[in-house]
């Protein structure tokens, strides 16, 4: 049995704990068979964070320079949960000294840096991965299965959605996911990316898109010490600090198979807690997700008698091996952490067998073009063709 040392790095952050708690996680599942992972070093910003967490990692070293990490000769795996103006830099830097990375989304600021990112992967012969964790739910292995079966035919629209309200009421607090230097692509990166790799698992390539970005608050009040999604009374003395990255997008696109596509998603849509939807239409039939039944797939299906066609809801159960793992008995649901259990044990996987997993930063340069192609779209106020591979 082959351990992986990893290295987390933005290890006190909501991203860096799932992450951490997944590598010590995923064995009770999955195994040792394929390896096992020890969380070896934590990166985190301040003595205060490095102090918390010290008590639950007595034996990993405690670091607040990630450069430090990188440099380790002891690191396996770089896995990046910082802010996603770092991701780029980080990574470059983690591949150039030989390791593997785990990389959140977005993967980089943009889709040449991406590109880069994946060729020195490529031409080092290393394992990369990037933090879509939705699409492993095996709810959507199964819509994959009932795709690549061809029992939907042709594929000829796709509708997704994704919508918090985090950003909702005006005068919650300004955070960095608000900051175009820190998050430079905003809500596109951050939450439309999520859809984006729905859409490149399930559909395939974007070949051209249209998009409008909004910021629907232009400054919000600065609130030291405010975690994501938290709000407090306003002492009316604060300093307000302008946004400077998308609030919102709509967009319609075109996929390289000759489907069309409707986007939209948001950190305003006031009431909406986590909204993610997606709906496939076919020649013979029709998929539909959404997150509220998180293990629910609903299928039309053409071939169904005249009278009898309707949308039938399929639970993943333990039929699929990868919810079995986690539970014998159907409808007892998987969330959101299990999936990022999923990709941890697919990470270890890939690097001890060179198993092949999805997605890489292959798929996550193709996300970042998307974005690019939403930003650029917006700004030119016109249509954007994202290049053939
Ligand atoms: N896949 C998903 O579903 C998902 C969900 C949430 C966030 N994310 C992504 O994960 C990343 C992190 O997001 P988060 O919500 O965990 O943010 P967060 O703010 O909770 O955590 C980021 C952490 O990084 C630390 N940090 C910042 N700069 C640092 C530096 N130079 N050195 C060391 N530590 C530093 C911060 O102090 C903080 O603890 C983002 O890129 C985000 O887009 C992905």
């Amino acid at each position: 049995m082959r351990e992986i040392r990893v290295a987390v790095l933005g290890a006190a952050g909501w991203m860096g704990k799932v992450h951490s708690m997944a590598y010590q996680t995923f064995p009770h599942f999955f195994g040792t068979s394929n390896g096992t992972a020890r969380v070896a070093t934590l990166v985190v910003s301040n003595a205060k964070a490095a102090s918390e967490l010290a008590p639950l990692f007595p034996d990993a070293k405690i670091l607040l320079d990630w450069q430090a990490a990188v440099a380790d000769p002891e690191i396996d795996l770089i896995d990046i949960c910082l802010p996603d103006s770092l991701h780029y830099v980080v990574a470059k830097a983690a591949l150039l000294a030989g390791k593997h990375v785990f990389c959140e989304k977005p993967l980089a600021n943009t889709a040449a840096e991406a590109r880069e990112l994946a060729d020195i992967a490529r031409d080092k012969n290393l394992i990369t991965r990037v933090g879509h964790a939705f699409p492993r739910n095996p709810v959507h292995d199964l819509a994959k299965e009932i795709i690549d079966a061809g029992e939907i035919g042709e594929i000829k629209m796709f509708r997704g959605c994704q919508h918090v309200d985090v950003f909702g009421d005006p005068n919650a607090p300004f955070m960095w996911r608000a900051d175009g230097n820190l998050a430079p692509t905003g809500i596109v990166g951050d939450t439309g990316s999520h859809i984006f790799s729905f859409m490149a698992f399930l559909v395939g390539r974007v070949s051209s898109l249209v998009a409008d970005n909004i910021i629907t608050t232009p400054r919000r009040p600065v609130v030291s010490g405010i975690g994501y999604g938290e709000n407090v009374e306003l002492t009316g003395h604060e300093e307000w600090a302008d946004i400077t990255n998308p609030d919102a997008t709509n967009l319609i696109c075109r996929f390289e198979n000759g489907a069309s596509g409707i986007v939209d998603f948001s950190r305003v849509a006031t009431g909406r807690k986590f909204m993610q939807t997606y709906e496939i239409y076919g020649t013979k039939g029709s998929l539909a997700y959404t997150y509220d039944e998180i293990n629910r797939l609903r299928f039309y299906s053409g071939a169904d008698g005249i009278g009898r066609r309707g949308f039938r809801e399929i639970d993943v159960g333990p039929e699929s091996e990868t919810y079995r793992a986690f539970l014998p008995l159907p409808n007892f649901s998987l969330g959101y952490n299990e999936s990022k259990i999923i990709e941890a044990a697919e990470v270890i996987r890939s690097i001890v067998s060179g198993r092949p997993m999805w997605p890489t930063f292959e798929t996550g340069h193709h996300i970042c073009q998307i974005v690019d192609a939403c930003m650029d779209s917006a700004r030119l106020k016109r249509w954007v063709d994202i290049p053939l591979t």
